[in-house]
């Protein structure tokens, strides 16, 4: 990798500490030099640690070489305290309480301390020790409580000194780096905030499949020790592996022991019992994937996953499903309940006859749900793993009386889907603020235990997957609705430097809120208007801006940083604009051609370069740095008729209406009402519309007629022959000083060549008092952002809280803490207010939390609704509402009377 010259003195002044964590290195001064002005640290490991450390040691060293310029000295010894330094320079000691003999000798002659980490699940220190070694003052020491605490330690270095965990897998540059210190300040890192974090690669064709074929021929140990690494890296330790069209454990007999050795616990995905995949089912197993008629043959299935897992350290997914993900025709409560009784005892009789010594997990995923709902118990030694309802809203969380469970809770998220009712597989489509609220939710409620979220291809899910695992490494940095902010400012800085962090932040705080608005595969031409509200132009406009705000970013950077914004930041704003520019030139065209409009060709050449633009961005990523993401953007994603991906995208439908030379100039209003009637204008309304357009391709005037108190830009003018300027938008405002008092319906009357129009439009000049303060009606409709809110009552227990940039336009609400029960709100006040928000009172019942019994669970409440501009500020826009804080507020909203 290239190394970065500091391009700018000011620009990474800040060092980049690892995200969220406690600083343990400096580029600028520090008790102990590890690098810079003639020195490089030794790196002393000890023969017998595990040789996952050892192998992240040997990252840590190559690391030092990217930052550099030079790699550490690595020394593999069996030396300790009472022996000479291996080394005369700088030396960082690095290893496991109870398999480094130097780290326990240390230990016992009282030169470090380890009792807050000892015994705890990867927990380690970081602390400069005085005398670690004969000869040597002091060395960085490094200590880890098991494998995973010392490999964390190892790689918190790492990225302190300006290694991304994304080097490699999204080709983060690392700034070159004179000189690097040690701090004098000691570092404890306790357990994680979740035990098993982890990630599912899963629906993994055509992208990742066609990228692995071609870089490493399949699914075997040359690709897996990348996401090993980079999980580790991320500080997560649990994986679910591809499975569509694959076996771990079978493709390549080296990808279990080497996940091992790394540190990695393997599971199998919820579909996948006893680590034995979907395809094995098929390839290896005698007679049915059926436990009602083909039970001992099942159990001898899955008595050889065991067997070869014993060796692993491995979470078993347990229970069944029916064949290749789907729910199992024969299957009832008490069948699995025996199902889960015969696993339990394969793996005590296989594995360890203390069942509570073997993690194990069932996923209550889609209709397995129903089982447990139906009354069936799982053994307290499994994690009950809850599941989202495919597009991240947690359908269930543990009840009061299930959090004390030995085994706990834990969630299987969704980042990516296939399945009903609409895939999205394409790129990222995350609302990390969403992600925020729903783990956060999960956190407090006490599912702990495992955290395991499907990320599709992994490629374009980077932000998310990194954001998800540091909340479950530390969720006390996430406590507050505004560390999703933080968090995206801090991981600016790590991967792009400070000059650039703030713009890059927000550049991906709009995305995943506009991307999360619907995802893609839902895009079409019909979901936003392009005749009410301005809607389809506002929200192309804001993601014009979006894309040209990351375009001036990227061309801020040096080249050796580019690559990384463009995988990351760039191609989804600019993949995100180039599809909405081609559904809502679609839809402009689709209905300019039913008017007979000459322009509607013009918007049909903008959705057929639209189109275009989308597959050259995609050739464009696949060319990145010599073709090393070739095919990662093969995702088929423009097409959709159903819920699963088209075999090719497609272009949407057209319309080529020819010039009719005989044919007037036509007229179209804003609202789209054949009577031509406008939307009613008030005061607190900005302006509406008035098209006038060719039918034909030669030239015609206009002209607008009204009373004087109605301002028409422009009054007149010319359609010129076919083109872009032909068709005139005409904008209608009031002087609202010269206009009557009260409600009236002026008409406009357009004379365009032989056509004329007349057009009415009701106004109402009432002003509402200078004292009030608030939110006025207009059109028959009131939208109010739920942080625009007239009062919020607290209670003793409860208040409401501001979540900045969750949902679609501004932010939402949500109660806080989240751990309360039951609020019953105070009576209604004596007087209506616009909203008025009551976090209640205590009472003793917890929520009802019902569990859907079917297959395909119900998604989240979707609400259609038509939103207006508020007189001061907001956008206007048509669409679903989706989330608590909108649903709570218009209740509210609802029950003080408001119209909505
Ligand atoms: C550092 O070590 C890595 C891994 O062994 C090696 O590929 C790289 O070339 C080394 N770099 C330098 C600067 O010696
Ligand atoms: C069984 O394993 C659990 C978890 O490791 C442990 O706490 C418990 O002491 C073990 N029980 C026995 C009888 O060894
Ligand atoms: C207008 O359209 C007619 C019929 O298609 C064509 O014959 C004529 O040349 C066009 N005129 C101009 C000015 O493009």
């Amino acid at each position: 990798m290239e190394l970065i010259k500091l391009f700018s003195v000011s620009c990474f002044l800040s060092s980049v500490l690892a995200l969220g964590q406690a600083p343990i290195i400096s580029f600028d001064d520090g008790p102990l030099q590890l690098a810079g002005g003639g020195t490089q640290a030794t790196l002393v490991l000890a023969t017998g640690d595990w040789k996952g450390v050892l192998r992240a040691g040997a990252d840590l060293s190559a690391d030092f070489g990217r930052v550099t310029g030079k790699n550490l000295t690595v020394k593999i010894t069996e030396i300790t305290t009472s022996d000479t330094s291996p080394s005369t320079g700088p030396v960082i000691i690095a290893g496991t309480i109870g398999k480094s003999k130097l780290i326990d000798s240390l230990i016992s002659t009282g030169k470090i301390d380890v009792s807050k980490i000892r015994g705890q699940w990867e927990s380690f220190q970081t602390q400069i020790v005085a005398n670690p070694l004969s000869g040597l003052a002091s060395a960085l020491v490094i200590v880890g409580s098991d494998k995973r605490g010392s490999i964390y330690g190892i790689y918190d270095v790492s990225e302190q000194i300006g290694v991304s965990p994304w080097y490699w897998f999204a080709d983060v540059a690392s700034i070159s780096r004179a000189k690097i210190f040690a701090l004098g300040t000691p570092k404890v890192q306790g357990p994680p905030s979740i035990k098993y974090r982890g990630i599912f690669l899963n629906d993994e064709q055509p992208a990742l499949t066609n990228w692995v074929k071609e870089k490493y021929g399949g699914y075997n140990s040359k690709f897996y020790v990348n996401v090993f690494e980079l999980l580790l890296r991320l500080r997560a330790n649990y994986l679910w592996p591809t499975m569509w069209d694959s076996m771990f454990n079978v493709d390549d007999t080296k990808n279990g022991p080497l996940a091992d050795e790394y540190g990695i616990v393997m599971g199998t995905s919820h579909t996948e019992p006893l680590t034995r995949s979907s395809k094995e089912q098929s390839n290896y197993m005698s007679g049915n994937w059926d436990w009602a008629s083909n039970k001992q043959n099942v159990i001898k299935f899955l008595t050889e996953g065991a067997k070869r897992s014993k060796p692993y350290e491995v979470l078993y997914t347990m229970g069944m499903r029916g064949n290749a993900d789907t729910a199992s025709p024969t299957l009832t409560a008490a069948s699995l309940s025996d199902v889960i009784k015969s696993q339990q005892a394969i793996l005590s009789s296989n594995i360890n006859t203390n069942l509570s010594a073997i993690p194990q997990m069932w996923c209550l995923y889609k209709e397995v749900g129903g089982y447990y709902q139906d009354g069936l118990k799982a053994p307290d030694d499994i994690t009950l793993l809850w599941s989202d309802d495919n597009n991240g809203n947690m359908q269930r969380l543990p009840l009061p009386s299930e959090v004390n469970r030995q085994a706990g809770a834990g969630v299987y998220y969704h980042f990516d889907y296939v399945g009903d009712p609409r895939n999205y597989k394409w790129i990222n489509t995350i609302s990390l603020e969403k992600t925020w609220e729903q783990m956060h939710l999960t956190y407090e409620r006490g599912a702990r235990q495992i955290w395991i979220v499907n990320v599709g291809d992994l490629k374009p899910l980077e932000i998310p997957i990194n954001h998800f695992l540091d909340m479950a490494y530390d969720m006390s940095q996430y406590g507050e609705p505004k560390s999703t902010q933080t968090w995206l400012s801090k991981w600016a800085t790590r991967e792009f430097g400070s000059a650039v962090s703030d713009a890059t932040a927000s550049v991906v705080d709009r995305y995943g809120m506009y991307a999360n608005r619907r995802k893609y595969e839902l895009l079409d031409a019909s979901i936003y208007s392009v005749v009410n509200y301005n809607e389809a132009d506002t929200v192309l406009s804001q993601w014009k801006t979006l894309a040209s705000d990351a375009q001036a970013v990227y061309d801020s950077l040096p080249s050796a940083f580019q690559p990384s914004f463009f995988e990351m930041v760039l191609h989804p704003c600019k993949a995100g604009y180039i599809l909405h520019q081609l559904y809502v030139a679609t839809a402009k065209n689709n209905l300019w051609a039913g008017q007979g409009r000459v322009n509607a060709a013009d918007q049909g050449r903008i959705a057929v370069s639209a189109y275009a633009a989308d597959s050259a961005l995609a050739s464009t990523y696949h060319k990145l740095l010599g073709g090393k993401w070739n095919h990662m953007m093969d995702q088929t994603h423009i097409g959709y008729t159903t819920w699963q991906q088209p075999a090719s995208n497609s272009l949407p439908s057209l319309k080529w209406p020819a010039a009719s030379t005989s044919k007037p100039p036509g007229v179209a209003i804003e609202g789209g009402n054949s009577k031509l009637e406008l939307p009613s204008l008030n005061r607190y309304a900005k302006n509406r519309w008035i098209d006038i357009y060719s039918t034909s391709n030669s030239t015609a005037t206009f002209k607008v007629e009204s009373d004087t108190w109605i301002i028409a830009t422009p009054s007149s003018g010319t359609l010129k022959a076919p083109g872009d300027t032909s068709d005139q938008r005409v904008l209608i405002t009031i002087d609202w000083e010269k206009a009557p008092t009260g409600a009236t319906t002026p008409k406009i009357k357009i004379t365009a060549g032989t056509t004329v129009s007349t057009i009415s439009l009701p106004i109402d000049s009432t002003q509402v008092p200078s004292t009030f303060h608030g939110h006025i009606e207009s059109d028959k409709t009131i939208a109010i952002e739920p942080e625009h809110y007239t009062t919020s009552t607290s209670s003793s227990t409860a208040s409401y809280m501001t979540i900045p940039m969750y949902g679609r336009t501004l932010s939402g609400l949500t109660l806080s803490p989240l751990s309360i029960s039951t609020q019953t709100p105070p009576p209604p006040p004596s007087h209506l207010q616009h909203l008025h928000l009551h976090a209640g009172h205590s009472n003793d019942n917890h929520p009802p939390l019902a569990l859907p019994k079917h297959r395909y669970l119900p998604s989240p409440r979707v609400r259609h609704r038509h939103r207006r501009r508020r007189p001061d500020q907001g956008t206007v826009r048509a669409g679903h509402e989706i989330g608590h804080a909108a649903e709570h507020v218009e209740r509210e909203h609802e029950e003080c009377g408001g119209e909505e």
